[in-house]
């Protein structure tokens, strides 16, 4: 089994540091950054009706579900294409409007969630196009849709998903260019500079994981904590919400991700020193923003770990702890913002004595209801 973890302590910290070379598989092949073109092979014969669809529906479970939020994001941003994002346990039950114009598109690593399957049955049924974007080539999801785009993360086997996350992510950013694309959303000069600053996201993730040593530091002052509040906006607020969901499955300390601005009404009420909040506070268009929700925090005495952008000095004057990662364009922090709130919770649960890999009470796949 030493082997199979390739040196490291367990098979989660492994797929941690894949994240370069798989994101970059996920990639190879799809991204043209020269003439600034998408390829997916997978959806291609779609590739004419994504010009005219009126609406995408995304339906996944757990942290495909948080994958599904952040193209959410770069969908309308990009495609200009109305999205809604679904849990696909409550969407199966709730007899949803569903025409032959809709797309639903099922993010499922393990492609075999029933849930996610049992969504796409109904959708199908309706007469939706069904994309899949799945980790496990040839599992059930992927022979139940119409069309679908791989993510190639390889097999993953911690039971928190690390690097099948990020690729589903970057699948679906691609996805977002690729309908940009077809639909004449957006400039090809854009997409150039996008697509080659996509292609040196691995290089990045590769920096990101240098600060290991400075997360295991600040792991170590927060281990004992009994909450944690995870905050950011826009595409940072599913960030915060799988930054959560990892410390919450792997370490047992209770956790929520909230959209930044929303702590007011509700999770404030929390605050105090005893209290760890981690705030997605990189430099994007919600910058100015996120600094107020800090002191809001710190007015409160809240104790802030801020993830920022390499070189950051705002910030850094209010927060507790910071942990840099490179800059970036806005389209891409998910992918780097992830990283360290991967490393934070291993190393929180990896000294609260936890089972990394195999966390209670929790499958790798949800194959029943
Ligand atoms: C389980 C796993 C999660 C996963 C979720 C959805 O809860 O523990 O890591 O995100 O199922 O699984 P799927 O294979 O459909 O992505």
């Amino acid at each position: 089994e030493m082997l199979e973890k390739g040196g490291y302590d367990h098979f989660m910290l492994k797929e941690i540091y894949e994240q370069p070379r798989s994101i970059r598989d996920c990639m190879r092949g799809r991204i043209y950054p020269e003439d600034g073109t998408v390829q997916l092979g997978g959806i291609k014969e779609f590739a004419d009706k994504l010009k005219n669809i009126d609406r995408i529906i995304i339906v996944a479970c757990g942290t495909s579900w948080h994958a599904g939020l952040v193209g959410e994001y770069l969908i309308e941003e990009y495609a200009r294409i109305p999205v809604e994002v679904e849990y696909a346990s409550e969407f199966r039950y709730r007899n949803p409007i569903i025409t032959e114009k809709d797309v639903v598109i099922a993010i499922s690593q393990s492609g075999e969630t029933a849930d996610t399957m049992a969504a796409i049955e109904m959708a199908k049924e309706k007469g939706a196009t069904i994309f899949g974007v799945c980790n496990v080539v040839g599992s059930s999801i992927p022979r139940l849709t119409h069309a679908g785009v791989y993510t190639h993360a390889g097999p993953e086997i911690g039971v928190a998903s690390t690097k099948a996350f990020t690729a589903q992510v970057t699948v679906l950013t691609l996805m977002a260019f690729y309908m940009a694309q077809q639909k004449g959303t957006i400039a090809n000069s854009k997409l150039v500079e996008l697509l080659t600053e996509l292609d040196c996201i691995p290089d990045k993730i590769h920096k990101a994981l240098l600060s290991n040593d400075v997360i295991k530091s600040i792991a170590e002052k927060f281990k004992d904590s009994r909450n944690c509040l995870f905050l950011g906006r826009g595409s940072g607020f599913p960030v915060a919400l799988e930054g959560a969901l990892k410390l919450k499955e792997i370490s047992y300390i209770h956790a929520e991700g909230y959209p930044a601005a929303e702590m007011k009404h509700g999770p404030i009420a929390l605050i105090d020193e005893e209290m760890p909040v981690v705030v997605i506070a990189t430099k994007n268009s919600s910058y100015e923003k996120v600094i107020s929700n800090i002191q809001e925090v710190k007015a409160r005495k809240g104790v802030v770990i801020a993830i920022v952008t390499e070189g950051d000095t705002e910030v850094k004057k209010m927060a507790d702890y910071c942990i840099e990662i490179p800059d970036a364009d806005e389209a891409f922090l998910p992918l780097l913002a992830t990283i360290p709130l991967q490393l934070l919770s291993y190393h929180i649960a990896v000294m609260r004595g936890c089972n990394v890999d195999q966390p209670r009470n929790l499958a790798k796949s949800v194959t029943v209801e």
